[in-house]
Formats: C-alpha cells, sequence, structure tokens
C-alpha cells in the first residue's frame, strides 16, 4: 500500500474509504471533485463499452445509409475517355502519345509494347488487323510473325509493300487493338469498344483511299458485325471509304485451301485502286 507519511490511506480510486460514512460526503464530493480536476470523466461500470462505435449524433441516417454506394467508386466511361483523348489528336505521334498513355485496358498489362502502326502514312491502302501476337508484341510492330509475312507476301502478288516510298504501291498496316491480349484470345466487344474511337482517329489522320479489314475483330469494329467468312470479299462502307473485308492471314496459314478466295479479293482490291 502506497500511502505518503502522514497522509491517511486512499482506496484504489483515490477515495477515502471514510466517506462511505454519512459525515463524509464533504469529503466524498472533494474527492470527486478532485477526480475530475484530473481529468477523469466517467467510472468504469459493469458493461462492456466500444469505444470504437460512432457516438449516436455521428451515426448515419438510415435513409443516409441505404444511399451510400457499397460497392467500388464508378470507374471513368472508357469509351468517353477514348473519344475524348482521340479527339484532340492532330498528329500520328499525338495519336500513338494518346494511345500509349490510355490506361483503361486491362490488356495493356500484360503487354510488353504498344504496337502502333508499320508502314507509309502516304498509302492508298490500309489493313486493319486484330492484335499483336507474340513476336509483334516482342518486336512492337504489326504484322511481324508467320502471318504477317503471308501477309507481306499476299500483298506483294498484287505489287502493293509496306516498304514501298510511293503512295501508290505503299501500305500503312495497324491494328485494332495495340496490345497482346493473353494467350491470343480475341478480344472482347468492350475492347474493341474502347479502343474504336482511336482507330476511327487513326483512319481519319491517314486518309487512305482504300481500307482492308483482316479477320473478325476489324470488322465488328468498322462494320459492326462478325462472320468473316460470310462477308469477306464484299466491298463494304464505313468512314465515307471503301471497305474489304478479308479472312486473316493467320486463318489462311491453318485453311490453306481458303487461299483461293483470298487471292480473289486481292484481285478485286487491285481493280478498285486503278
Ligand atoms: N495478327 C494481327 O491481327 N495483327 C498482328 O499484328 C499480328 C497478327
Amino acid at each position: 500500500m502506497d500511502t505518503a507519511p502522514g497522509q491517511p490511506y486512499l482506496g484504489p480510486m483515490g477515495i477515502d474509504p471514510n466517506i462511505l460514512a454519512p459525515e463524509g460526503w464533504h469529503a466524498a464530493l472533494a474527492a470527486l471533485e478532485w477526480q475530475m480536476d484530473l481529468g477523469v470523466t466517467e467510472i468504469t461500470g459493469e458493461d462492456p463499452v466500444d469505444r470504437y462505435a460512432l457516438p449516436d449524433s455521428l451515426k448515419p441516417t438510415p435513409a443516409v445509409a441505404k444511399a451510400a454506394p457499397t460497392g467500388p467508386p464508378p470507374l471513368a466511361d472508357p469509351v468517353a475517355v477514348a473519344r475524348h483523348l482521340a479527339a484532340t489528336c492532330d498528329s500520328l505521334d499525338a495519336l500513338r502519345q494518346a494511345i500509349t498513355g490510355f490506361d483503361l485496358c486491362e490488356l495493356k498489362r500484360g503487354a510488353k509494347s504498344t504496337v502502333f502502326a508499320d508502314g507509309n502514312p502516304s498509302a492508298r491502302v490500309l489493313v486493319l488487323g486484330e492484335a499483336p501476337g507474340r513476336d509483334e508484341d516482342v518486336e512492337g510492330r504489326p504484322f511481324v510473325g508467320r502471318a504477317g509475312q503471308l501477309l507481306d507476301r499476299m500483298f506483294a502478288a498484287i505489287g502493293l509493300s509496306r516498304t514501298s516510298p510511293d503512295p501508290a504501291t505503299a501500305l500503312y498496316i495497324t491494328n485494332v487493338m495495340p496490345w497482346r491480349p493473353p494467350q491470343n484470345r480475341d478480344p472482347s466487344p468492350e475492347e474493341i469498344a474502347m479502343m474504336r474511337p482511336f482507330v476511327e482517329r487513326h483512319i481519319e489522320l491517314v486518309d487512305p483511299a482504300v481500307i482492308v479489314v483482316m479477320g473478325n475483330t476489324p470488322c465488328q469494329c468498322l462494320l459492326g458485325s462478325k462472320g468473316i467468312l460470310r462477308l469477306r470479299g464484299n466491298w463494304a462502307q464505313a468512314l465515307g471509304r471503301p471497305v474489304l473485308p478479308m479472312t486473316h492471314p493467320a486463318y489462311l496459314l491453318r485453311n490453306p485451301s481458303a487461299k483461293r478466295e483470298a487471292w480473289a479479293d486481292l484481285l478485286s482490291l487491285k481493280g478498285r485502286l486503278r
């Protein structure tokens, strides 16, 4: 018991036990006032107290609690963001930068490169593919793998090349998706929709006379429908220009018998360019 010499013993709460005597209430009052001076605001009770619970005055009313969002905060609409960004681009360099900085497409996270385009921007023919594969992701250029080599041979057969400096015989090549999808899966409709404003701006800036869409993804993007085996060879119209759907060279590698139809489509293109 720690009691200073000459001082009365105070109980564990600092209260003189004598206050229990009826005549001791003055002493009790003085002891309480002394404790309040020390900062004591409440006595220890029998019931547990949740000191983390909000006081009633700070609790949301039921109506407010209902209106409060329950999930994560809403994200920016990727299509609206893409549309806004694309509209601000007045050159291919600006567009490349805008796409490289666009972070709302999940595919970007898994990709090594942003694959923008290759070839001659003055070309009369723009080829629109689907998305980079492994080789394109590594090299950062579209259509450089096996399918790309076949594409080069196909167009060379009608006198067009991505390396030609002459707009009349040049090709400009790009894809709907600038990032490689995991396991080369097809891009989802949402992914296609969010890149569409960039694709449209890309086409406006290059201003080709003719667009060749290779595979389902660019058909979906520019023509609004899939079904390349039905659409191929049938000239369509998008962004005020003629569009020729063709089977993708990767499909032709797997189905060599379809090359005959692809050759017919190339001749149709050659005829249109004359
Ligand atoms: N397939 C495509 O559609 N684009 C590429 O760049 C490569 C393969």
